[in-house]
């Protein structure tokens, strides 16, 4: 009986996403420049319990039900089982997630699973190290591997892998998709988005879904079952008869804006509407200045309600936003 967030075009955000830091330890081509961007004051960062009362009154007041903790990478918040545990604490009935390059989650998963953490997506772009090293500018492929298997070991389910489609890593999506199915992994493979802090993103460079089952179509027999639920970014497929299966996430040329049901807050305590689209609005000096939910409830479904129809990737006169994916949260 909780009032909906919904936007002017009728979509209801019941899905939020939290960015916690725009640091990460990888520098993956498509996302981060080469040196990192620059770093967010620690100071304007939201604390565990900002986090925690921004998770509470995204459940209570505006009808939130599932929460991601993104980043950047959020396992470079040495305080992420506060921040867990805060908004566990504040949303006890809450799904909560986070999505992770997984280096150094072996260590960490005991003490989030602890704080109230559901579920993680580990970000897998390929199993060749030499690809990998090139890809992400460091050589932590072990690393990655070590947490998936950790995540399966702690009987994480399901348990998703992302993967972003790269012309230099194309080739070793057949290899990706086995590993993945010996691992007992989800794989879901993206398209890239112009989110890219170098700006280097090209329609005409960028790996189509259809190019890319294509390739995997030389390897495995797969049919299309479609989404699960029509708010899903991702289209299943059932992979040699089942039971596995493969994601596909083909935000530009399957868009899935019109069914959208996220809100995006910032590691800076802003509300952004869409990934794309650079309006925000500051949630952090409400929350400062002891506001109450009601208010800043009233501040975010303001901000929601002038949420853009779609990202208009394919429009003439389409401009990236100007904050990268590491700064806005995957
Ligand atoms: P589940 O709850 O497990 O389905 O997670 P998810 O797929 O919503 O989250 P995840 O962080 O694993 O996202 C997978 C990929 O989907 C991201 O890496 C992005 O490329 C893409 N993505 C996530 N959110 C959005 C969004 O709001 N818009 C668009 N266009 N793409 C998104
Ligand atoms: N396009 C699509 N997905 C991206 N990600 C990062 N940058 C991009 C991009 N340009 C994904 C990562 C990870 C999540 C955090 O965001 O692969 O799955
Ligand atoms: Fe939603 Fe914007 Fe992502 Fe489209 S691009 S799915 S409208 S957040």
């Amino acid at each position: 009986d909780v009032p909906e967030l919904v936007d002017r075009f009728g979509r209801i955000a019941r899905d939020l996403r939290v960015s916690v830091t725009e640091r990460c330890s990888l520098r993956c081509t498509y996302c981060m420049p080469e040196q990192g961007l620059p770093p967010i004051d620690r100071d304007d960062l939201l604390r565990p319990d900002e986090i925690g009362r921004v998770v509470g009154v995204a459940v209570r007041e505006l009808g939130v039900r599932e929460v991601r903790f993104t980043g950047g990478e959020p396992l470079m918040r040495h305080d992420l089982a506060e921040i867990i545990g805060a908004s566990r604490a504040a949303a006890p009935d809450a799904d909560l997630s986070i999505t992770t390059n997984g280096i150094g989650l072996d260590h960490r998963l005991p003490a989030l699973l602890a704080a109230g953490l559901d579920r993680v997506n580990i970000s897998l772009d390929t199993v060749n190290p030499e690809h990998f090293a090139r890809l992400t500018r460091r050589d932590r492929l072990d690393s990655v591997l070590a947490g998936i298997r950790a995540a399966k070991a702690a009987g994480i389910t399901p348990l998703k892998l992302n993967a972003v489609m790269m012309r230099e890593t194309l080739a070793d999506a057949p290899q990706l998709l086995a590993w993945a199915i010996e691992h007992g992994a989800q794989l879901r493979f993206i398209e890239q988005m112009p989110l890219d802090a170098d700006h280097n993103w090209a329609r005409d460079h960028m790996v189509t879904a259809a190019e890319l089952i294509a390739v995997l179509g030389e390897h495995f027999d797969l049919a299309e079952v479609g989404r699960d639920d029509p708010a899903s970014p991702a289209e299943e497929w059932l992979v040699d008869g089942g039971p596995a299966t493969l994601g596909i996430i083909a935000s530009v040329t399957r868009t899935f804006c019109d069914a959208c049901d996220r809100t995006r807050i910032t590691a800076e305590g802003t509300v952004r509407s869409c990934l794309f689209g650079d309006d925000e609005t500051d949630l952090r000096a409400l929350l400062r200045e002891g506001a109450t939910d009601a208010r800043i409830a009233r501040r975010w479904r303001a901000a929601m309600w002038n949420k853009q129809s779609g990202h208009g990737i394919s429009l003439p006169g389409f401009a990236a936003p100007l904050r990268s994916m590491g700064a806005i949260g995957g």
